[in-house]
This record gives C-alpha cells, structure tokens and sequence, in this order.
C-alpha cells in the first residue's frame, strides 16, 4: 500500500524552536515526523521534553525558528496571523488538561463557539450527533461549574468535533480526571479515530492513556527518540523510566 499526500494529515520537517532570554532553551532540536490521517498518536517523554511545544508548532499556535509545519497541504510558515487564526479555527481541535471552556457560556453555546468565530453553521444533525455521542444531551443549558470534570472535558471534545477539524491536537487530555473518567474520555477520543477517521496527537503522561493510540513518539530533550507502534501499557512505562535516567543530573541551585 503506498501513501499519497491525502493520507498524510500534519507533517514536522525538521522543526526547531528555541525559547529566548537570557539562558536559551532549545525545545525542539530537529524534530520531523508524520501523522497519518485515520490514526491517533500519542506523544510522550519527561517533563520539559519539548511535548507541549512540539503540539503547539504542529497546531499552528506557536510558530518554529526554523523548519516547515503542514496541515494537509497547507504550509503554515507561508500563512498570515490572520490565515493562521482561521485555520485553527476551521482546521484544527484542541482539548487541554483545564477544559478551557468559557464559564459564561452553556454547554451548548460553549460547543458551538469555534464555529461561530470561524462564520461556518455546522449541519444541527451533525452538531445533536456530536452531542449525542459525548452524552450530554441533557446538559445542553448547564454552565461548566455546575459540570464534573469529565462532563466538561466532553464538552471540550464535542466543541473540537464538530468543526469537522482535520487533526485534534490534545494536551493531557485526562491530566485532570480520576481513571474512571479519564478511561470514558480516552474511549471517546478512540471512537472519534474508529468511527470518523479523525487524526487524534495526543501528549500524556500516562502510559495507559498512550496505549489507546496507535502509536506512541517518545521526546527526550527536543528530540524523537523513539517511535512505538502499538505498544502496551508496560512497555510504555519501561521506556519512558528508562527515559527519565537518561536525563542529565541537573543541579537545581542558584
Ligand atoms: N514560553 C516559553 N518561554 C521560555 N521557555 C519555554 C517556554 N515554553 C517552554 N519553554 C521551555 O521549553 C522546554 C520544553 O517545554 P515544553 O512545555 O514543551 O515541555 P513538556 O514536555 O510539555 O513538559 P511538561 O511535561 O512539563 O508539560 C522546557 O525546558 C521549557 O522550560
Ligand atoms: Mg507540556
């Protein structure tokens, strides 16, 4: 089977991105990879690794020092701020650790909200599917607060659906639930790939969060060290400690 650019949703190509300031840090140090539409991957290493700025390059919400980003077949170093905008707003989903969702808002307001910014009506038999499937149906006129946090993390994944995006980018999706509402969360996000053919880059800490993806990319100080496909729970937590040793002793006074 060959691979044609249709199947191919977000590529790295040689990405590097360095913080400034006084002491520079390089974040991503000559990162490329490719996500396969259709397929989840998740994306893992030690804290500091460069994970959360790797999603953030790839979603269009930080830009590289060096190096290409496309989405389909959009190159995003040649769009405007404005274009960008409205790619991440068409284009692309996101689900954070903290929900973000606008507290003033109901749940239904609060799913409808990028397409309201991006002008597009989403289909209502698409957006009352979207619903139905995260279960919230009657929830529709409740504020966040008055949600659970796995009822408000669904609402952030209805709100990331229904746009029809063509990549989810998530940042430690289930960083904020107890296992039993992170395991509901995690079976959404890998009905959305099963069902829809969605393209899901999620970063996680956790090795049975990273074992519902198809795949797992393990960071190690900016770069990919390791590249899992379908790996097992405990596999995953073997490399990521064997990871975690390789880190340097870094001294922390001063
Ligand atoms: N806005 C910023 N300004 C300066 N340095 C930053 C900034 N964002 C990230 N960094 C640095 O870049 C490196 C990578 O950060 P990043 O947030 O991508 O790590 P991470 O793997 O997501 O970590 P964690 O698991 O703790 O969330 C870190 O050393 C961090 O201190
Ligand atoms: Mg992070």
């Amino acid at each position: 089977m060959s691979v044609t650019p249709a199947d191919v949703a977000v590529v790295l190509d040689h990405v590097h991105k360095t913080y400034g300031g006084e002491q520079p840090v390089v974040a991503l140090d000559d990162v490329s990879a490719v996500f396969m539409r259709g397929t989840s991957t998740a994306v893992m290493g030690p804290s500091g690794s460069g994970k959360s700025t790797l999603l953030h390059c790839a979603a269009g919400l930080d830009r590289p020092d060096s190096g290409r980003v496309r989405i389909g077949a959009t190159d995003l170093s040649s769009l405007s701020e404005k274009k960008l905008t409205e790619l991440r707003r068409s284009r692309v989903g996101f689900v954070f650790q903290a929900f973000n969702l606008v507290g003033a808002l109901d749940v239904e307001q609060n799913i409808l909200l990028p397409s309201r910014l991006s002008g597009h009506r989403p289909e209502s038999a698409w957006v009352a599917e979207v619903i139905g499937r995260v279960g919230l149906g009657d929830r529709l006129r409740h504020r966040p607060a008055q949600l659970s946090g796995g009822q408000q993390q669904r609402v952030a994944i209805a709100r990331a659906l229904v746009t029809r995006p063509e990549v989810i980018f998530c940042d430690e999706p289930t960083g904020a639930l107890d296992t039993r509402t992170a395991a509901e969360v995690l079976a959404l996000l890998r009905s959305v790939v099963d069902r829809d053919g969605q393209t899901v880059v999620m970063v996680t800490h956790d090795p049975v969060a990273a074992s519902y993806a198809d795949r797992v990319l393990f960071l190690a100080d900016g770069r990919i060290v390791r590249d899992m496909a379908q790996p097992g729970a405990e596999r995953i937590a073997e490399h990521l400690a064997l990871l975690g040793r390789r880190q340097p002793a870094v001294s922390r006074e001063g």
